[in-house]
């Protein structure tokens, strides 16, 4: 068994969760539970394949092999059910840069793109870079439980739609869409011809009894509209190595991303991307399955001890991700307030929610993916923080 207590010093370390504090939130002596990355090694035989790789030490142009596509299709087809073609795999060095060459492929500028807020950050630069438009439908919080407001959303895509953008698993709310929820969503995407984005990233990292459904996998009528984008990025912590893949059936939106690709001189992935992607894909299962164990083990620790000490906060349960969505709205302080007590007062680095759009103001998203006595740190700089409201 990995030992994931293991500290690992990042300092120095080019991380952008250790070393770009000061930059983004003017400290630097923070403990920083924020970035959407882990502080644990990947599993070993992807260590080990790199360390090799190195060895040799020649690192010229690399191609994109069937061993590394057999690695993909088979992960998604053992973890997801999901049976993927290599003829549907498209190569990108990162899941924003797929989202970005997507809308450029199937929207024009000025296009109306929906998306669901809150939701990850990037949706919108991305949308708003590209000079498209952003229809949202906000995600309802119904007892302790995000929920899709379907007559929203009907009302949303009838009014001229191109493009659904879908965060699933979702970040930051935790929630690991239900076959129903995927169904009905897809419908309406066909019913009023929407294509379907599904950034797909967090699909390994789903906490039981939740289980991750790839939304391209309920019909063929569904993944003939669907571009899936997912990663060993999240699931295995190789984020800076830039490498993720997308899956479309559909011949003609598969084309059409190979030309977006092709005109912007994109043609391979980084040497390391490829041999890490797929050592982790074909050894890292065990490695997942005790990280996904640990985890658990963080979010209930801090469920537990924020319940017990701030009563006035609520701990959104986490069906999947490795991130911690937390209602601070009943102590009463707007966002700025919230933001100076806990950097200046609990030297704790959090994402904040107004940087999710409508209905993130006054939450803030922890990053569990930390050895354990991180995780206790944090939560006892939140509770110093925060138990005066
Ligand atoms: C929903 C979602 N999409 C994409 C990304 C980032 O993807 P990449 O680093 O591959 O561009 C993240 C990272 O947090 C994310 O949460």
């Amino acid at each position: 068994m990995v030992n994931f207590n293991e500290r690992i010093n990042r300092v120095n370390s080019l991380s952008v969760k250790w070393d770009g504090m000061e930059n983004v939130f003017g400290h630097s002596d923070l403990l920083p539970m924020w970035v959407a990355d882990m502080d644990f090694r990947p599993p070993e035989q992807a260590m080990e394949q790199m360390k090799q790789r190195i060895e040799h030490g020649i690192f010229g142009y690399t191609i994109i092999d069937e061993k590394v596509k057999n690695a993909i299709t088979s992960w998604t087809n053992k973890r997801h059910n999901w049976k993927v073609d290599h003829d549907w795999l498209l190569f990108s060095p990162g899941v924003v840069p797929s989202i970005a060459i997507a809308v450029q492929a199937f929207t024009e500028v000025g296009d109306k793109i929906l998306i669901q807020s809150p939701v990850y950050t990037p949706f919108f630069n991305i949308i708003e870079s590209n000079m498209r438009e952003i229809v949202n439908s906000e995600l309802i919080l119904k007892n302790g439980r995000y929920e899709i407001d379907f007559n929203d959303f009907e009302e949303k895509l009838k009014n001229d739609v191109k493009v659904f953008l879908l965060c699933s698993p979702h970040n930051p709310t935790g929630r690991v869409w239900s076959k129903e929820e995927l169904g009905r969503m897809a419908q309406l995407c066909e019913k009023y011809d929407v294509v379907i984005i599904a950034d797909e990233i967090h699909a390994d990292i789903v906490l039981p009894p939740y289980k991750h459904i790839p939304l391209a996998s309920l019909n063929k009528a569904y993944a003939d509209r669907t571009l899936t984008l997912m990663a060993p990025s999240k699931t295995f912590n190789l984020a800076g190595l830039q490498a993720s893949f997308m899956v479309a059936q559909n011949k003609e939106m598969r084309n059409k991303i190979a030309e977006i690709q092709a005109k912007n001189g994109f043609f391979a992935l980084n040497t390391f991307g490829i041999i890490a992607m797929e050592a982790a894909y074909t050894y890292g299962e065990h490695w997942l399955n005790d990280m996904l164990s640990y985890i658990q083990a963080n979010v209930d620790l801090i469920k537990t001890k924020v319940k017990e000490a701030l009563p006035k906060l609520e701990v959104i349960e986490s069906e999947g991700t490795y991130l911690v969505w937390i209602d601070c709205r009943k102590t009463g302080l707007n966002d700025a307030d919230l933001r100076k007590v806990l950097l200046e007062k609990g030297k704790l680095a959090v994402n904040f929610g107004d940087a999710y759009g409508p209905g993130g103001e006054g939450f803030i998203r922890l990053n569990a993916a930390c050895q354990r006595e991180i995780v206790e740190d944090g939560v006892k700089r939140l509770i110093y923080a925060l138990e005066a409201y």
